[in-house]
């Protein structure tokens, strides 16, 4: 089938690269010329584990094409996915449309009769309504669907959960777009679940999911806090948790707070529309309130084990707001970094992959590290923020004899403080 998935961000460029692997025709259609000209050399401006390998298969047999005009792409596709980011507005936060919008807009007079308009942006309940008046307005002779697909990829395995997801879930009450989609799906018709559902509740489902996934992640943190107090230790308690099937033990790793492009964005427009809808969603409301002041808590954590120390040295491992990504969008990692700068502090950081990122946000403020043992250099502690594997296992012996304290506070329960070799204080999240 003919695709066009318009942005080629961390959603539109997995999904295309995917789709032009099971076999469709994709052309990526991005407004920036510039990302245009890189996808065409074959490489890509994110890393995702997987994708830019896939990308140059696929663009060397034709199966992919990027493009930044829009006009010649839709003119002939079956199906066109919206993929644009939806970003918090910075009073209300609500989900500003404004990319969706122009984009419905600028596809109207060139998409052809029948095609199929699918919202893949996270977008608030009523979008598609919107989406579709909107192209009727431009062209009213046009005779399209809009129908919305929600998006479950996660950063860092968008490649590998486009292969594998839980589900599929496509908003659509029409007879013919279930039929067409179910053969852009094919290949996963016997190995997930397709789930057909009205349109509202389709993009229902995107925000219901996150807000639950990170109340999860804020009931957890706020057991760890309990854990603390109370002489348990959470890393028990969760595994014990966990083994209830019914809570399963996914999503139960206390840490600094949840961060990226979506959670913090999405329970935010969550309790935005749920204000408009009149409704009380005030566990989504304090979910926000709680992760956001964790933050800061972790901080004070991280300075309180070096209250003594006039100047300190804080190493910091980790920038990403979680590993597999370089993504440092509400990242609590910066947010930290930026609370610690409050003090008399002075930061050196590494990443395996986040830096120039970092580099973008946090500028000159702080020290890059070229490696991770080179950051702990006369550190007086190390902060570990972001769960990469590679700092699971360190040279202990090594860490040792670079840093001049001995203190490390791990705010992702990394490491194993059984295998510390003696002179480190270890302060872990909930125990
Ligand atoms: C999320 C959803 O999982 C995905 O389905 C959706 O499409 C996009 O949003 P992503 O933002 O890539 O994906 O990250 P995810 O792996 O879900 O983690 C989000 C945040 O929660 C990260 O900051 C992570 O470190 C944190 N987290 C996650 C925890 O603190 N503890 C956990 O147990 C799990």
């Amino acid at each position: 089938m003919k695709v066009v998935i318009i942005g080629t961000g961390y959603v539109g460029l997995p999904t295309g690269v995917g789709l032009a692997e099971l076999g469709h025709d994709v052309i990526c259609v991005d407004k920036d010329e510039n990302k245009i000209n890189i996808l065409q050399s074959g490489k890509v401006i994110l890393y995702e584990d997987g994708l830019e390998d896939l990308l140059v298969k696929n663009f060397n047999s034709g199966k992919i094409k990027f493009t930044s005009s829009m006009h010649n792409a839709v003119s002939d596709a079956d199906v066109v996915f919206l993929a644009v980011g939806t970003p918090p507005h910075p009073v209300t936060k609500e989900a500003d449309l404004q990319y969706i919008f122009a984009a419905a807009e600028e596809l109207a007079p060139w998409v052809k009769n029948g095609a199929i308009v699918a919202v893949k942006s996270t977008v608030p309940v009523g979008t598609g309504d919107k989406v579709e008046s909107l192209i009727k307005e431009v062209n009213p002779a046009s005779n399209i669907d809009v129908i919305s697909v929600p998006e479950f990829l996660r950063e860092g395995y968008a490649v590998r959960d486009f292969f594998n997801p839980d589900r599929i879930i496509i908003g659509t009450d029409s007879p013919r777009v279930k039929k067409i989609m179910a053969e852009l799906y094919v290949f996963f018709a016997d190995k997930t679940e397709i789930l057909y559902v009205k349109r509202r509740s389709a993009e229902t489902i995107k925000y219901a999911s996150n807000a639950f996934l990170a109340t999860k992640i804020h009931y957890i943190n706020e057991m760890a806090d309990f854990c603390e107090q109370s002489g348990a230790d959470i890393r028990d308690v969760a595994k014990g948790m966990g083994l209830d099937k019914r809570i399963g033990n996914k999503f139960l790793n206390p840490g600094p707070g949840f961060g990226g492009s979506c959670f913090p964005k999405d329970t935010m427009a969550m309790a935005y529309m749920a204000r408009q809808f009149n409704v009380n969603l005030s566990l989504i409301e304090d979910v926000i309130r709680g992760n956001q002041e964790r933050k800061k808590r972790m901080a004070q954590k991280i300075l309180k084990s070096v209250e003594n120390i006039k100047s300190p040295k804080i190493a910091v491992w980790g920038l990403a707001f979680k590993e597999g990504t370089d993504d440092c969008r509400e990242s609590p990692a910066m947010e930290i970094v930026q609370e610690l700068l409050k003090s008399n502090a002075n930061i050196v950081a590494y990443d395996p992959k986040a830096m120039d990122n970092a580099k973008r946000i946090l500028g000159d403020k702080i020290e890059y590290a070229s490696d991770m043992y080179s950051a702990l250099q006369d550190a007086d502690v190390l902060a570990i923020l972001t769960e990469w594997p590679v700092f699971r296992t360190p040279d202990f012996d090594k860490m040792a004899r670079l840093m001049k304290g001995k203190s490390i506070v791990d705010c992702r329960n990394m490491l194993d403080d059984k295998r510390l070799v003696p002179g480190f204080v270890y302060y872990g999240i909930g125990f």
